[in-house]
């Protein structure tokens, strides 16, 4: 065996030659990978002994992409394309033999061979569009040149995988083998010499293009069936045009095509949003002062307290990664009706073919049910999720002392109530932490977890695997009304309504945000979460929304009762209603305001920068420990749109935090209001010319449990 370069050995088998990329763990092609594929291959290319090349991955995959690290230095030979050209165009056949994944660049140089050959777990895909990028290095010309045009623009402008039964299907591969992959790619190898095949050089292949060529409905069905799901997204397009490119440009220019395309996401604002968001993402898994090896309990049992609409949900995502949880209610009543809800919930995923009837059997199988609070005994975690009245939460906690074994974490997945004051029900407020679910709790992503004063590492570090381990984004925020996501939501909520008072209508309003990329606006979102939900709430806080309090007291509760911001048809289509239009004037009226038009840049900025400064208030509290960790709640827990990379993100690079500041001091002026003023921080940083993105905080409790003051009433908090 012969060392190419550190990571890329040559090897002979008779009068195969086999070149190895030993990059662990994914072998991403890097420099020294490159190098050591283009000496291998042109030292196989001039040794006359050698028919033909197979090139194999050590350790667990076949190439998985690129390092990353490199786009931020200059380029060193041998470059991608030029390691491509030696690829397809050696006069001796070269064969991939995959294992493990071939993605993104991997599958590229595997397209780029004459043939390829795969185990059975082998999976093949490109992923980029996850990162609003396309493959730009052959991807979208090859792969319909042997696959077809449908399934290349799925697997292009979906992103998904495809295992190795499919690829073989679609032509993608040659062969499945079975045992050892090097002999058998060998092997195949010598087949194809023995049997003088041609070299498939996919560049040439014409049938599959040909077949889409004058086809142009090929593309435009695709378009419509995406479009819904890809409202905003540029990179789907992208993707469609390359393949276009494919179909009816000569080879080379497609390339040059794609190259363009390639080049104008990257730098385009929704990619670098999508990316800043991949790496944001991962980010909430660090915590400064809890460090990824802090100890955490595992969890083997849970428990739920309270079966209702969120309790119900939380139990549910226990037992679908097969944790037994235990759900304790105050009456067996209560108890048949939130069960019942939790199967029918599941009958329906099943009615919908994504769950087998056993997978339902099973999963309620692991849920108990029980009146019997003593059953919560030997859970490693409890959640309460019981009504949102201190007293009662108090009493449940102090129970929950009496009778969870001692290294029992306790969880309150309260939305307004001060977890502290929670935890001083107990005997142990280090084992106190809040797990603030999103509704539904079975759907929604997002997971804020909430650190009390006392919280423990131990405890905050179990909160957060649980999170993972039941498929949610967690993120840990600090204890104020409303933690981080209903806090800035308020902010939007009252501005919404001052909107209407002063001449725009929900339907107006809503569509700026729809445009802007949220999947509804806040009129629409308070129709379909119930209005009754925020009145109850305000009424016990003694505050008013005039519009919102009005359409309640006539019992316009939302899409429920087919009348709120909207009146609903049998389809639930949101029609703007003549009645709610002569409220809003009305209130106007009443209260002096005289109605004016209001432009749509208004709308936006009214509803969207108080938010962005209460982020920044949040960011000066400690309340988050990060920019980013504000942008994945709001990108997870409401439906901020991904391409633009949540609210600080977007107003750090779409807006500029200096004219940010500098129109809230306009607004301030004109409208009044505290809400107005710029955060500190805000300040800070736009003198400074410097970003949110930029400034980290550390999440601790230092000076935050002194006397301060906490931020405003919120009525919002869902
Ligand atoms: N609904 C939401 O959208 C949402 C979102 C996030 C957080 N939350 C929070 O989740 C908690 C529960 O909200 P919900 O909407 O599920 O309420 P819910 O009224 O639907 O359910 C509460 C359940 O708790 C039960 N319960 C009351 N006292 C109990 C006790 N002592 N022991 C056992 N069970 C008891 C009730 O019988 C009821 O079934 C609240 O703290 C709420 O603020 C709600």
């Amino acid at each position: 065996m012969t060392a190419m370069t550190e990571l890329v050995d040559l090897d002979r088998r008779g009068r195969v030659a086999v070149l190895t990329v030993n990059n662990p763990p994914d072998n991403v092609l890097n420099h020294g990978v490159r190098k050591g594929l283009t000496d291998g291959i042109v030292a196989a290319s001039g040794d006359a002994a050698v028919s033909a090349i197979v090139i194999t991955c050590a350790g667990r995959t076949f190439i998985a992409g690129t390092d990353t690290t490199e786009f931020r230095k200059p380029p060193r030979e041998p470059g991608l394309h030029e390691l491509l050209g030696l690829f397809e165009g050696s006069a001796k056949p070269v064969v991939a033999a995959i294992h493990g994944a071939a993605l993104r660049v991997g599958l590229e140089i595997a397209l780029a061979c004459h043939y390829r050959v795969a185990v059975k777990a082998a999976r093949f895909g490109f992923p980029e569009v996850q990162l609003g990028l396309l493959p730009g290095a052959g991807g979208t010309q090859r792969l319909p040149r042997v696959v077809g045009v449908e399934k290349a623009l799925q697997m292009i402008a979906s992103g998904d995988m495809i295992g190795a039964d499919e690829a073989l299907r679609h032509g993608l591969i040659d062969e499945l083998v079975e045992g050892d992959l090097t002999a058998a790619a060998v092997a195949f190898a010598e087949k194809i010499v023995s049997e003088e095949r041609p070299l498939r050089r996919i560049r040439d292949l014409e049938d599959e293009i040909g077949a889409a060529r004058g086809k142009p409905e090929v593309f435009a069905n695709f378009r419509q069936s995406v479009a819904r799901q890809t409202r905003g997204f540029p990179v789907p397009e992208a993707c469609i045009k390359a393949i276009e490119a494919a179909v009816h440009l000569p080879f080379g220019q497609g390339l040059e095509r794609e190259r363009e395309l390639f080049l104008e996401l990257v730098n385009s604002h929704e990619s670098k949003a999508q990316r800043y968001l991949f790496t944001a993402e991962r980010d909430p898994a660090e915590i400064p002062d809890v460090p990824a090896d802090t100890p955490a309990q595992e969890i083997r049992k849970a428990a739920v307290i309270g079966a209702g609409t969120m309790g119900g949900g939380i139990a549910m995502n226990f037992a679908n990664v097969g944790i037994p949880v235990t759900v304790v209610e105050v009456t067996q009543e209560a108890l048949h009706r939130g069960l019942g809800v939790v199967r029918k919930n599941y009958e329906n995923t099943a009615a919908r073919g994504r769950l087998t009837v056993q997978d339902v059997e099973r999963r309620m199988g692991l849920i108990t049910g029980t009146t019997d609070f003593d059953a919560v005994a030997d859970a490693d975690i409890i959640i309460e999720a019981v009504f949102e009245e201190m007293p009662i939460k108090k009493e449940v906690f102090a129970q929950l002392d009496t009778i969870a074994k001692s290294d029992a974490v306790l969880a309150t997945n309260t939305s307004t109530l001060d977890v502290n004051d929670i935890a001083s029900a107990t005997s142990r407020p280090e084992s106190v932490v809040g797990t603030h679910f999103f509704s539904p709790a079975n759907v929604m992503r997002l997971l804020e977890i909430v650190r009390g004063a006392r919280s423990s590492k131990t405890t905050i570090a179990t909160a957060m695997a649980m999170a993972r381990r039941i498929q949610k984004v967690p993120v840990l925020v600090g204890v104020c009304y409303g933690f981080v996501g209903n806090r800035m939501h308020h902010q939007r909520g009252k501005e919404a309504e001052k909107l209407l008072l002063e001449g725009a209508l929900p339907h107006q309003v809503d569509k700026v945000l729809y445009d802007f990329g949220f999947p509804m606006g806040p009129f629409a979102v308070s129709d379909l979460a119930g209005l009754d939900v925020g009145w109850r709430i305000r009424k016990g806080r003694g505050e008013t929304l005039a519009v919102a309090d009005r359409l309640c007291e006539m019992g316009r509760f939302g899409q429920k009762i087919g009348a709120g911001y909207y009146k609903y048809g049998a389809d639930r289509t949101a029609v703007p209603d003549p009645d709610v239009e002569k409220i809003i004037v009305d209130l106007s009226t009443q209260l002096g305001i005289i109605r004016r038009p209001i432009s749509d840049e208004e709308i936006l900025q009214r509803l969207l920068y108080p938010m962005v400064n209460e982020g920044a208030k949040i960011l000066e509290e400690k309340i988050a420990i990060r920019a980013s960790d504000i942008d994945v709640i709001w990108v997870y827990g409401y439906g901020w749109p991904v391409y633009r990379g949540g609210p600080m993100f977007w107003a750090d690079f779409s807006i500029g935090l200096k004219a940010l500041r500098d129109r809230m001091l306009e607004y301030q002026q004109k409208l009044g209001g505290d809400h107005w003023k710029p955060a500190p921080l805000l300040n800070q940083l736009a003198d400074q010319r410097k970003t949110f993105t930029g400034y980290h905080s550390t999440l601790s409790y230092e000076g935050l449990y002194g006397p301060r003051t906490l931020p405003g009433p919120h009525d919002r908090c869902l």
